[in-house]
């Protein structure tokens, strides 16, 4: 019998209306559209603005017009991972919430946290499922709404991080087409240096908490920055060597949108030229586990079977790794 590979069959996403431009920004803290722009590469993001409105209001839309394109039912899916970082709620998870809003009565789910690296290690994870010959669909989910943790008076992470969520279905392929290969890592000495330091069991939500601005996302821009920008491009470069891949074989590289400066650290340390780099942080900012799902979604008609794309990121945590796949459609 062939091997059983997971491959993407599908790919969706949804952003919300409200953009905040670099401009409503310097109205809110002291910052620049220059400042930005030479520093992240990010011209606009997007808020989820509504009452009562959490990330599964985002996915929902997108998981939607997934299954529409595919021409399948939410009963059809068999698990559902939800890479997030701003969960609708503490508990339960996510991905039941999100089961229920859109009817996948047969599936189970869990939500998955590893910060900006989610969506790849949610794919790594869901691909298990498939090549095992447990499930037939799964449903792999990126979203997050940032602004819930953004403290939109330090500008030192206001400016970088927006709302968005997208999704893939896997599925599995006996032709060689799909995910290969991942190398994936982790290293929780980096826990500090961007993290959410209340509202879990060290230290749950008080009123001194909330008065100390410990409920929005803390970040140590320097530190990060020389962390992200080694290991994010080594992590690709690995995943390509031990595939015997050069720059000449691979269609796109599809980087996690945290920094456009990053991005190109990635692509000069890999060797593929920017024709072939996915670039949409200009719009969009820096949406977590939204950044690479989306970045699929807005592609999606350029790919061509058979192509090879190498996905990479870094997160919080710290956590990072990469991705080798054949695109199946
Ligand atoms: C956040 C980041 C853009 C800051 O850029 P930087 O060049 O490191 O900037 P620094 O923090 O050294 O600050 C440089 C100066 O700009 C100022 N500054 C910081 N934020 C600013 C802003 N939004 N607008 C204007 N000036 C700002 C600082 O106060 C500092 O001023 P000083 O020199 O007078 O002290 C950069 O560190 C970065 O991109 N880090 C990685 C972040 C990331 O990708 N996170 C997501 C991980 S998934």
């Amino acid at each position: 019998m062939s091997k059983i590979t997971a491959a993407i069959t599908a790919v969706n996403g949804y952003v919300p209306e409200y953009v905040l431009t670099n401009q409503e920004l310097e109205t809110m803290v002291e910052t620049n559209d220059e400042w930005i722009t030479s520093r992240t590469g990010i011209k606009e993001r997007r808020i989820l603005k509504g009452e009562g409105l959490g990330t599964s209001d985002m996915a929902v839309p997108a998981v939607e017009g997934l299954l529409k394109k595919r021409g399948i039912t939410a009963e059809e899916i068999d698990l559902i991972i939800f890479c997030t970082t701003t969960p609708d709620l503490p508990f339960p998870a996510t991905a039941n919430i999100l089961a229920h809003k859109i009817g996948a009565k047969n599936a189970w789910g869990y939500d998955l946290q590893a910060a900006c690296s989610g969506f790849i290690f949610g794919l790594a994870t869901g691909a298990q499922f498939i090549e095992s010959g447990k499930h037939t669909k799964v449903l792999v989910v990126g979203g997050d709404k940032m602004s819930s943790i953004i403290n939109y008076e330090d500008r030192a992470t206001c400016i970088i991080f927006g709302d968005g969520c997208g999704c893939a279905l896997l599925e599995p392929n006996t032709e060689g087409y799909g995910i290969i290969d991942s190398v994936l890592k982790s290293d929780g000495a980096g826990s500090q240096l961007l993290f959410q330091k209340s509202g879990g069991s060290v230290s749950p939500a008080t009123h001194e908490t909330v008065a100390n601005k410990e409920h929005y996302a803390y970040q140590e821009g320097q530190a990060v920055f020389k962390f992200a920008v080694t290991n994010m491009a080594e992590v690709a470069a690995e995943v390509m060597e031990r595939n015997h891949l050069v720059a000449d074989d691979i269609a796109w590289l599809v980087p996690h949108q945290a920094n456009k400066r990053i991005i190109d650290a990635t692509a000069n340390r890999t060797g593929i030229t920017p024709d072939r780099v996915i670039v949409n942080i200009e719009r969009y900012g820096n949406t977590t586990n939204g950044t690479i799902p989306l970045c699929l979604w807005e592609w999606e008609d350029k790919f061509k079977k058979g192509d090879n794309l190498i996905l990479a990121a870094f997160g919080g945590g710290f956590t990072w790794g990469s991705i080798y796949l054949k695109w199946a459609y």
